[in-house]
């Protein structure tokens, strides 16, 4: 990170890299610092910030992280910074760190529209272009002091976009639009009790996150709970299976493809107790009626829409996966055990299989979720591709 007011832009950069699974090591040059703090990005990244070539005694602190990177991004990048780097100035640690780096560069430049197009950096950009170094942006719009025209610097979606590719990443979904839904449903009992379930919606985060990450756009709706949706995604919350519906059909008819990674409640009270039930009241009875069956009305309705169902059991996994599959019209079901410690709801990991309309089915085995969600993904690009 150089010395410009769109410095702060690069906080929302590192969120969206570490999202995706990235290890974010942030070098500051002491410009940068005066318009964003180090501290942030230790506390955002879990690596210490870097800004001097001294700080650590007996540590050659830009060759290790030049050797450890993978990939390098300079965001925001002054004209002074690619000015140096063309001609192989290291008169710091970010300029020391990249003339030792042998791992592919990227670099989001920002600066006003005089310096941009000024011979000097235009130059510089060839020089550096020449070396196999990617640029991305800048774009044209707003600028510091109220002045408008090229030079912003791009947006961080389009910068993590711009890595992602540089870093081989696929961009298998790109241009298609999915829908996904996270986490559990409550559905109220009164205004001070639900009943709901124990799914976390890291599942969905996994989903959502890879999908936006391989060029999807992605609309997320989310379940109540404590997870926070991808950084850049289009996110809706809601509470019951009700609003959960409501918002899935008003984006089914423009999605591709509908993955229902969200644990709905099957049954509600049947009536809401508008007041407090009070325990003097005596014992309460609850009767429950069916929510309605968003999967399967997707199902009945669908169009040209994918549909990736879930289905969590506590025993017989595979067996009632496939009976779901049929049952609600799918074109696969993630089946996954639950209720046990370490695997499903609220855990990092999930046993699961991936079955599927055509019979290419994944037996039931561990998985991260984030593995999990790129296999899932795999098969959706595949579907897109044969339809
Ligand atoms: N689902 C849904 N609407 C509901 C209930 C579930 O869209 N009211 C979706 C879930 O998001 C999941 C799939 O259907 O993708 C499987 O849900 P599950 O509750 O396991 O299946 P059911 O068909 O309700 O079967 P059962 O409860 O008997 O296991």
């Amino acid at each position: 990170m150089t010395g410009g007011i769109a410095a702060y832009k690069s906080v929302h950069l590192a969120r969206l890299l570490g999202e995706a699974g990235a290890e974010v090591q942030t070098v500051l040059t002491a410009a940068a610092t005066r318009f964003v703090g180090a501290d942030t990005f230790s506390g955002l990244t879990g690596f210490p910030a870097h800004v001097s070539l001294w700080e650590q005694p007996g540590e050659v602190l830009h060759v290790r992280m030049a050797h450890e990177a993978d990939m390098a991004i300079v965001a925001p990048a002054t004209a002074n910074i690619i000015a140096k780097l063309a001609h192989g100035i290291a008169d710091d640690l970010l300029t020391a760190t990249l003339l030792e780096a042998r791992c592919p560069i990227l670099i989001a430049p920002a600066m006003h529209t005089g310096m941009w197009e000024h011979p000097a950096t235009r130059g510089n950009v060839s020089i550096l272009a020449s070396r196999d170094v990617r640029f991305v942006g800048p774009e044209s719009g707003s600028l510091a002091h109220g002045d408008e025209g090229v030079g912003r610097l791009a947006e961080p979606e389009a910068i993590f976009a711009a890595a992602t590719e540089l870093a081989g990443g696929r961009r298998d979904l790109e241009g298609r639009r999915i829908l996904i839904t996270a986490g559990p449903t409550h559905e109220p009992i009164d205004p001070v009790r639900f009943l709901g379930n124990r799914s976390s919606g890291k599942m969905g985060v996994a989903l959502a996150t890879e999908a936006a990450a391989r060029g999807a756009d992605v609309i997320f709706v989310l379940g109540p709970g404590t997870v926070s949706p991808p950084p850049g995604v289009q996110t809706v919350n809601v509470t019951t299976a009700q609003e959960m519906r409501d918002a899935v059909l008003e984006t089914f008819p423009e999605a591709d493809a509908v993955i229902m990674a969200a644990a709905v409640a099957d049954f509600r009270p049947k009536k809401v107790t508008p007041g407090k039930i009070k325990k003097e009241d005596g014992m309460p009875e609850l009767i429950l009626e069916p929510t309605p069956d968003i999967l399967s009305e997707l199902g009945r309705t669908r169009t040209r829409q994918l549909l990736v169902g879930f289905a969590a059991e506590t025993t017989g996994v595979e067996e009632a996966g496939r009976e779901k599959l049929r049952r609600k019209g799918l074109d696969l079901v993630v089946a996954n055990l639950v209720g046990q410690g370490g695997t499903g709801f609220g855990s990092d990991t999930n046993e699961a299989a991936i079955l599927s309309a055509d019979g290419e089915d994944e037996p039931l085995r561990p998985w991260t979720k984030r593995d999990l969600a790129q296999a899932v993904l795999d098969r959706v690009a595949a579907l897109f591709e044969i339809r």
